[in-house]
């Protein structure tokens, strides 16, 4: 069956961020002109899916308006003759096919999943997290697709992580079967280092196949109280194989502070306009910054 549809979650309470996502959702920030939600829109587009679910709550309004028609901006921009940002503006919010379906209780990842089960209905579809960037010359849902359609089974993208850092990760063990693509055994959620059976990490980026959906529904609420997207995968994995696919791209986390600074950081050094000036002032702070 052909994947169609993308289900992105934003309807998370951001409380890294707070008071900035009292009203703002996290998932509006710009990464310098851009909001982060249309890079994943724009990802999901490029890989040919244009049914976008949004699972929303109810301080997430400006992502709606985001990809909605804005006559009175375009005739603005139209009359002061700045065509590039008006054609711009139009792109995105015509190309989308928006959905938004409301969690109305933050009850985890899982459990937002589960929401957008009325619109997905029984279909393979993509899940991609509002917060995290993922950047690559191919797009990374397209492969996805393509293992699907070979194997006809879920695909979570994984990529390598320093072994320090696989505490902070859903961490997967997997046998390796080809370029790349490993069939997953198990996950473990933040182990110790010690205890980390690889370095191959979750990445917010899952093509599920919708027997998902009858495992979410008998998921017990784990840490917080929430329902756990990882402890569905588990018992899904009782009953079919799982893929996993490595990703060599670059994955910026939004969602955290530090995430976001280096994300700008790393986007503004990308940009022609802003490169020069901002290595400027880099230079000029490393100069007055003692050593930490
Ligand atoms: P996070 O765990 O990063 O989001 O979830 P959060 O809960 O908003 O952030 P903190 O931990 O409080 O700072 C990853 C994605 O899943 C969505 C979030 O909006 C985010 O895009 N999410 C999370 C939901 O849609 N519903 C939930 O109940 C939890």
């Amino acid at each position: 069956m052909e994947v169609r549809k993308a289900v992105l979650p934003v309807a998370g309470w951001g409380t890294r961020f707070l008071p900035a996502t009292k009203a703002m959702p996290k998932e509006m920030f710009p990464i310098i002109d851009k909001p982060v939600i249309q890079f994943i829109v724009e990802e999901c587009l490029d890989a040919g899916i244009e049914n976008i679910v949004f699972v929303t709550g109810r301080h997430k309004r400006p992502i709606e308006h985001h990809f909605d028609i804005n006559t009175d901006l375009e005739k603005h921009l139209e009359n002061a003759g700045k065509t590039e940002l008006l054609k711009n503006i139009m792109e995105i919010s015509r190309i989308t096919n928006p959905i938004y379906i409301r969690q109305k209780e933050q009850l985890g990842l899982g459990h937002a999943v589960l929401v957008a089960e009325p619109v997905v209905g029984y279909e393979p579809f993509i899940v991609s997290l509002g917060d995290v960037i993922i950047k690559d010359e191919e797009n990374i849902l397209t492969k996805m697709i393509e293992v699907y359609k070979k194997f006809g089974k879920s695909v979570i993208a994984v990529f390598e992580v320093e072994e320090k850092d696989v505490s902070k990760y859903g961490i997967i063990d997997g046998r390796h079967i080809e370029k790349d693509i490993y069939i997953v055994d198990n996950l473990v959620e933040k182990p110790k280092v010690a205890e980390a059976p690889s370095k191959l990490a979750i990445v917010g980026r899952y093509l599920f196949t919708p027997r998902i959906f009858e495992k979410l529904k008998i998921t017990p609420p784990g840490k917080g109280g929430e329902i756990q997207l990882t402890d569905a995968i588990k018992l899904l994995l009782e009953e079919e194989a799982v893929y996993a696919i490595k990703i060599n791209s670059r994955v910026y986390d939004t969602g955290t502070p530090l995430g976001y600074i280096t994300t700008i950081l790393d986007f503004a050094l990308q940009r022609e306009d802003l490169r020069e000036e901002i290595i400027r002032y880099i230079r000029s702070l490393i100069v007055e910054i003692p050593e930490v």
